[in-house]
């Protein structure tokens, strides 16, 4: 029998849900404005089993995508599982295999070396297929409607790297989907690469670049021309994973940059100011802000 530890991320609004289902016709309150009609795509983190640890966190579990579809003033619904090959073995199992958040060291031995990915960060549609991603682990394709799990893309093998990051951008100009990935050389490494894929679904290009030091790279930011990375020291170890710490610590002696990157150039260009340092960002207790407005700076002379 599933039983959830009773701690504030499995409790309460953030109770698993483990729902699998299709609502026709959904009871709204007040009025859908008939023009409306489209899908709007949701995926939050909910664990298929109880975690393998009582102090797991949030974000370690299993991708749940919601698809409102809207046609003409009414509603209906349907959730399933994004289902990556971590909720695959676990589901012929019955019970967690996976361990801690990103810390294989702490998974059964019968699934070492699967992809840990859970697919539970973001979702949007590009070239007629929902992506759902998670930043350590590769694109999980998705029919947008059904919502069946069609498997991880490595582009019909033209991607060389093992990540794809949870937040691409849909270029509005040429229509492609820019990304990246990071850790794209295994866990821990500083190995990143910057994609392109076309509106058709193609992958056009892969430019490999390396961090100044392994951290947390969440997000980024494209122009026309130019693709900026931030590094910040949320940085991580084997000997953090190896000692059971979380995944990831600040680490305040490391400085911060800015990688900026030509989009169809190479990564020999590629320049990456120190645009603040983390210990006078916590000094003088500068604000969010001001550390972007150093990052701006850091951009704008780079037309
Ligand atoms: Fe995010």
């Amino acid at each position: 029998m599933a039983h959830y530890p009773d701690t504030p991320v499995f409790t309460g609004t953030l109770r698993p849900m483990r729902f699998e289902g299709d609502i026709h016709d959904v009871e709204v309150e007040g009025e859908l404005p008939p023009q409306l009609h489209g899908t709007y795509h949701r995926v939050h983190p909910d664990a298929q089993f109880p975690p393998r640890f009582a102090n797991d966190q949030f974000f370690n579990g299993d991708g749940m995508i919601g698809l409102f579809h809207f046609r003409g003033g009414k509603l209906d619904f349907r959730q399933r599982y994004a289902q990556t090959d971590k909720w695959k073995l676990e589901r012929q199992a019955e019970r967690a295999l996976f361990g801690a958040y990103r810390n294989p060291l702490t998974d059964e031995p019968a699934v070492q070396g699967s992809i840990r990915g859970t697919a539970n960060t973001n979702v949007l549609v590009h070239a007629g297929k929902l992506f759902a991603l998670k930043e350590d682990s590769p694109a999980l394709l998705m029919d947008p409607l059904s919502l069946d799990t069609e498997g991880y893309t490595d582009f019909g093998g033209k991607m060389q790297g093992a990540t794809f990051c949870a937040h691409p951008k849909i270029d509005p100009a040429t229509g492609n989907m820019c990304a990246f990935g990071y850790a794209a050389k295994g866990l821990l490494t500083r190995d990143c690469h910057y994609m392109e894929i076309s509106p058709s679904g193609e992958l056009l290009q892969e430019t490999w670049f390396e961090a100044p030091y392994y951290c947390m790279m969440h997000d980024f930011g494209v122009t026309q021309n130019y693709a900026v990375f931030h590094v910040v020291p949320i940085v991580s170890s084997w000997e953090r994973l190896k000692a059971g710490l979380p995944h990831f610590g600040f680490d305040t002696s490391l400085p911060v940059y800015l990688g900026v990157l030509p989009r169809h150039g190479d990564a020999h260009s590629m320049t990456a100011p120190a645009c603040i340092s983390t210990r006078r960002w916590r000094r003088t207790t500068c604000s969010r802000s001001s550390r972007m407005c150093a990052a701006r700076r850091s951009i704008r002379s780079r037309p």
